[in-house]
């Protein structure tokens, strides 16, 4: 390491003569102010008190001075640099205060503004039947159980004891998913619900099962081949017909009105005997305009009874498949649709209303719990 070189002249170091002091600091203070917010402002910053800066280049030439330079030297480039960093931090408040002032007038709120107007929501008429239905047979213990609605055909047909050529299976009906040889088909019937419920479930067994099913109808005023059915099924030691009929009449009373009452027509279903077409009470003339002509009923047709459902005593073949003893179980077993149900209770016609998702039809029910 070379000793100090004490004759070193200040004036011939080119980055310390007053002149390059002078003008690297006016250029610090012009760009400054030609800094015209805190980005731009930085750089400038950067560029004339940063560590490669002319100014801080000079200072670090001082220590190489000898020491009767330093002293002259020291002076001029400290009050350089005192410079710069004042204007600096003039220019920067400056320049905060100018931002400041632009966040406020642009972030500003006007608090006297209306403001947007939220619709509120309202669920879907078939989602409130579902469960005002749904609820009727919770109060009476009953669970409710979900299933597939895309099912095993052994589910929605062969376990309910639907043979293989019965004509529900045919082509007509039925959604098959491919390939047919697969056996899968869109549920045609909550049905295979039950079958699940008793396969899943320890006996007795009392469930609901809403959900949505399909079959191969046009859409039109009375057919969608997707909709809705809720299904009930109770397997006990001794459940007879009555008491089916007195589980539906209770329904029905609740659903459309006190005192209403269902009636049973003797029918067929494979997973049911004996089996019943069900039929409501007409809520609207409760039967007067079948006796009385006066007064013909439009919701019946002054028939006095509107078809509902179907349902009966759960075959024992079904209850065999399923593994439960039919030596000491029976059951009722009922199903109806829910679009039908909403059409009677709600006066509505037209069954494309319910699935065309038009709000002006879905808000008319307004936020009914
Ligand atoms: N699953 C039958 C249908 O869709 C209705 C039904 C359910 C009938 C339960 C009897 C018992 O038509």
């Amino acid at each position: 390491m070379s000793a100090p070189n004490k004759d070193y002249d200040p004036v011939e170091v080119s980055s310390l003569d007053s002149e390059a002091v002078e003008s690297a600091t006016t250029a610090a203070l012009a760009a400054f102010v030609a800094a015209n917010d805190l980005d731009e402002l930085k750089l400038a910053r950067i560029a004339h008190t940063g560590d490669r800066s002319p100014l801080a280049l000079a200072n670090r030439e001082i220590g190489a001075l000898p020491p009767a330079a330093k002293a002259q030297a020291g002076q001029r480039v400290g009050k350089a640099r005192g410079l710069v960093k004042q204007a600096l931090a003039a220019r920067e408040a400056d320049l905060e205060q100018e931002r400041d002032a632009r966040v406020l007038r642009e972030e500003r709120v006007d608090v006297t503004l209306a403001a947007g107007q939220t619709r509120v929501g309202a669920r879907h008429p078939l989602t409130t039947i579902s469960e005002r239905l749904s609820d009727v047979f919770v109060a009476m213990g009953y669970e409710v159980a979900e299933g597939p609605e895309i099912e095993a055909e052994w589910f929605n047909f062969d376990a309910l004891n639907i043979a293989a050529d019965h004509p529900a299976r045919t082509m007509q009906d039925t959604f098959f998913v491919e390939p047919a040889e697969a056996g899968v088909v869109l549920r045609t019937h909550t049905s295979p619900v039950q079958i699940r419920a008793l396969l899943s479930r320890e006996l007795p067994v009392y469930v609901v099962c809403p959900g949505r099913v399909f079959r191969t109808d046009e859409l039109d005023a009375t057919h969608t081949p997707v909709f809705h059915q809720i299904e009930g099924l109770a397997v006990d030691e001794g459940i007879t017909m009555a008491d089916l009929k007195g589980t539906l009449d209770h329904l029905a009373a609740s659903v459309f009105g006190e005192g209403l009452v269902t009636r049973l027509r003797p029918s067929y279903f494979p997973f049911t005997e004996p089996s019943a077409e069900l039929d409501l009470q007409c809520f609207a003339c409760r039967g007067e305009s079948v006796t009385n002509p006066d007064r013909p009923c439009r919701t019946c047709g002054s028939e006095g009874w509107i078809e509902w459902g179907g349902c009966g005593m759960v075959n024992p073949r079904v209850l065999e498949a399923c593994g439960v003893d039919s030596e000491k179980y029976s059951g009722f077993a009922f199903g109806m649709g829910l679009e039908r149900t909403l059409m009677f209770r709600h006066d509505i016609t037209d069954m494309r209303d319910m699935v065309e998702g038009d709000i002006r039809f879905t808000r008319a029910f307004g936020l009914e719990g």
